[in-house]
């Protein structure tokens, strides 16, 4: 959702900007600018669309200086045109922002009449004339802290200063932004991976924190401007994270990344003998049980979430409620005691996830609230009692894959780990499970070394208008996460559908265009999922079968049947992950679409 960048280098940094730029263009590519200072004036350029074409415009006509920023956009405020597009200027101040500015209006309004004039439409302009006014009647450091005092709603800001070459400025407040230094230079990013291969050391800025950085050393503030001080700590990634490794896409390449991803996860939470260890959720060890769990998240974690429910309450005998972060923000939900809260998100930054987390330490602190992230430097990830980490690896496609199949398999653990200490699961079915999760790893190398059945199912799709995914128990979510994928990437309408609940309405949309994915695997409810099967048949849908045992896939009279190996209770939505993933993507290849970037998507949405 927008990503900026400052650089303050002993060296020219267009190319530096545009590097990270094109690793940040996961959070937004409708237009890109940047604007470098050099000899007391302000060069900039901007592009609507892609980042490709501010990189076509500066080959053909480069910047030079020793300071800039850049950014890249995902619209809220005006429409992704040249005008709108970041960095936005004053006579002495260029600045770019991620977030929103709610009282833009009313600070327009103020500043035109004051003599200012505006050109874009974007709630981000008010930002360097409001400044350019501060700077004009009071201290640099004064005027910053009163322009920040003025502003409502979220920021991550950075901006450079024309008489003052040597120095790159930054704000935040409710969006991401971490600075970094390496022998070189200093630079400011919402990212970590905008810094990949550029700086040794980052600092992560705090919400209300703002300061300025030089070639010597950083000044950190907090809002009242009182110096802060905090250690530089080593970059969390590193370049290579950020490329293709030889895939045509990062999607494919993280869909295949999975059974590394789940070893990984495996490795980290259980030890020898099966002891199952959440060291950065240590109150999971200490404190009781708690009699209600709560599970909140948007997007594709959402699904995660709704998957283990299934586990949760099946194992636990405890309530589990499990909400879209936009609504249960906004529904005055009833929390009640010794409730745990489990917020999921891969990006760790998604405002409607971090704005529950917030609500519910407001409300009821005395409960605790855990995190599920994939960045362990992320706000959601710092601003929780607890802490378990995804182990992921940046994902960088705007789909999300492996984020999903590890906050799966995380909850499985999760389950586990707390069936144990209810002493409701033995140990022989702990170990059992654990197993299951293992074998999975090599299953899915298995899945993802022949595509070639998937590739045919995808031509099913190839002159449809959308599609229906059925399944049942903790498969119903992955019908709504496939749903989902095919959706994000291919454009095509898709539904998710509880298999049992089809009957009652969708089946209206069935005839023989219409693709219906029906995942049916032996361990959750194989006979009725079959006889939703039927249903759908009788009225001549074309049925893609996602099946474990071959004799369902034979007896079906499928038009694909795409088979997975036969997991347990934990690791089957694991497994039948690999399939609904690569369909979407053979799909999305087929008709041509931007895999990694699909139209009007973000990867991280840091605005509600
Ligand atoms: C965006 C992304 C989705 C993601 C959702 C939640 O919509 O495009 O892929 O599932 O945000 O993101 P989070 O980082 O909180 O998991």
């Amino acid at each position: 959702m927008c990503g900026i960048i400052g650089a303050l280098c002993d060296h020219d940094v267009q190319d530096e900007l545009l590097g990270s730029l094109r690793r940040m263009e996961y959070r937004g590519y409708d237009s890109a600018g940047v604007c470098m200072l050099n000899g007391g004036s302000f060069q900039q350029a901007k592009a609507p669309g892609k980042l490709s074409n501010l990189e076509r415009k500066l080959a053909d006509r480069p910047l030079s200086g020793r300071i800039g920023i850049g950014h890249t956009r995902w619209a809220t405020h005006g429409e992704p045109t040249i005008i709108n597009a970041h960095p936005h200027i004053s006579s002495s101040v260029a600045l770019v922002h991620n977030g929103i500015i709610e009282n833009h209006h009313e600070l327009r309004t103020r500043l035109s009449a004051q003599g200012c004039t505006f050109v874009s439409q974007t709630d981000t302009e008010v930002l360097p004339h409001l400044l350019e006014q501060k700077i004009r009647q009071q201290e640099l450091l004064d005027a910053w802290r009163e322009m920040l005092a003025e502003l409502e709603g979220a920021y991550a800001i950075a901006a450079i200063i024309r008489s003052l070459p040597g120095s790159l400025w930054f704000a935040r407040k409710g969006s991401p932004l971490l600075v970094g230094r390496s022998a070189h230079g200093v630079y400011v990013a919402s990212d970590a991976l905008a810094l990949a291969g550029l700086v040794d050391e980052v600092m992560y800025i705090d919400d209300h924190e703002w300061g300025r950085l030089t070639l010597e050393g950083i000044e950190l503030y907090d809002l009242s401007g009182k110096p802060v001080d905090r250690e530089w700590e080593p970059l969390p990634v590193a370049a290579h994270d950020a490329e293709k490794g030889g895939f045509p896409h990062y999607m494919l390449k993280e869909i295949h990344e999975q059974p590394a991803v789940l070893r990984r996860i495996l490795r980290q939470y259980v030890r020898e003998g099966g002891e199952i260890m959440f060291e950065h959720a240590s109150f999971l060890h200490e404190k009781p049980l708690p009699k209600r769990i709560v599970m909140v998240a948007c997007g594709t974690s959402y699904h995660a979430a709704l998957t283990a429910r299934y586990w949760l309450e099946r194992y636990l005998k405890v309530p589990v409620e499990v909400d879209i972060a936009s609504e249960y923000r906004y529904r005055d939900p009833v929390i009640g005691q010794s409730t745990l809260l489990v917020v999921l998100s891969q990006s760790g930054e998604t405002a409607d996830t971090l704005e529950v987390l917030r609500m519910f330490k407001q409300h009821t602190p005395e409960n605790d609230a855990l995190a599920l992230c994939n960045v362990p430097s992320s706000s959601l990830a710092r601003e929780a009692d607890g802490l378990i980490e995804l182990l992921a690896g940046p994902e960088i496609g705007v789909a999300s894959t492996k984020a999903y199949m590890a906050q799966l398999a995380v909850l499985a653990l999760l389950t586990l780990f707390m069936a144990r200490r209810a002493g409701v699961m033995p140990e022989g079915s702990l170990s059992e499970h654990l197993a299951g999760l293992e074998r999975a790893a090599a299953a899915m190398e298995g899945l993802l070394a022949d595509t070639s059945a998937v590739r045919r199912a995808a031509e099913q799709f190839a002159d449809v208008r959308g599609a229906l995914y059925l399944g049942r128990g903790p498969c119903y979510p992955m019908a709504l996460e496939g749903a989902l994928k095919l959706k994000e990437i291919s454009y095509l309408h898709a539904e998710g559908y509880a298999a049992g609940e089809m009957k009652h309405g969708p089946i209206a949309l069935i005839d023989g265009q219409l693709p219906v994915v029906v995942i049916a695997p032996r361990q959750y409810h194989l006979e009725k999922v079959i006889s939703n099967l039927h249903e759908v048949q009788a009225r001549g849908a074309r049925i893609i079968l996602i099946v474990d045992m071959p004799e369902t896939g034979r007896s079906a009279n499928a038009a694909c049947v795409l088979r997975v190996p036969e997991g347990d209770y934990f690791s089957t939505p694991l497994l039948v992950c690999i399939p609904l993933q690569l369909l979407a993507y053979e799909v999305a290849c087929m008709l041509g679409t931007d895999v990694d970037q699909p139209r009007n998507l973000a990867k991280s949405v840091t605005v509600e």
